[in-house]
């Protein structure tokens, strides 16, 4: 997902949910600033204590529910990045939080979310009870019209999806998503794109 971030070197980037800030390790070199904002405590002291041990200092950390740290931080951000966040909140609490995302963009800020594709067909047989789920609370996985229906209910306004493959072994079976009629199910990951 990193060449589609188009990443230039005056970018503040904000990450939303970012655990354990493993996104910075690939990025903070192409970039002036970048912010990762969680709400756990753990992930948050982890996060630090990896960042000052690895010498990254255009990076600091914010342990903070994400709705509040943008009314603290209007129209800031060229960039905001959420990976395996999304699938945390349900339909509500994702309009909220990515309106409140889209305050914190400035006037040309760009959003990308990345998530797993509900029409993959791993995903498929999660909802039907034919493979394992992940604990509750992480437990909405939606296809790509889902996630572009409700960034517009959110208020963005330019909105486009592409599909990646998966990070793990199931990558491999990515080539068949060109394939017609079933290659939508082979579409492991989706990463949508929204202007503000
Ligand atoms: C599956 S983890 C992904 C972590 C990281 N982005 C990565 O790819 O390694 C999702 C993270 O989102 C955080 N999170 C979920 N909802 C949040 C919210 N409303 N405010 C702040 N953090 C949130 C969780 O604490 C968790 O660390």
């Amino acid at each position: 997902m990193i060449p589609a971030l188009r990443l230039a070197p005056t970018d503040h980037v904000v990450d939303f949910g970012c655990g354990s800030g493993s996104l910075l390790d690939v990025i903070h070199s192409r970039i002036e600033h970048y912010t990762g904002v969680d709400f756990s405590p753990d992930f948050i002291s982890y996060a630090e204590k990896r960042v000052a041990e690895a010498g990254i200092t255009n990076a600091r950390f914010e342990c903070s529910q994400i709705v509040d740290f943008c009314a603290r931080h209007p129209a800031e951000f060229d960039i905001a990045v959420s990976v395996d966040m999304a699938g945390y909140l349900n339909d509500a609490e994702f309009e909220r939080v990515h309106a409140a995302i889209r305050g914190s963009l400035n006037p040309r800020g760009r959003l990308f979310l990345y998530m797993a594709n509900g029409a993959f067909w791993l995903e498929r047989l999660k909802k039907r009870g034919l493979a394992p789920v992940s604990a509750a609370p992480y437990s909405s996985v939606r296809t790509a019209p889902e996630y572009l229906e409700l960034l517009r209910q959110s208020g963005f306004g330019d909105v486009r999806v592409s599909f990646t493959p998966h990070y793990n072994a199931l990558r491999r079976l990515h080539f068949l998503s060109g394939l017609p009629v079933v290659g939508g199910t082979f579409r492991a990951k989706v990463l949508v794109e929204a202007r503000r």
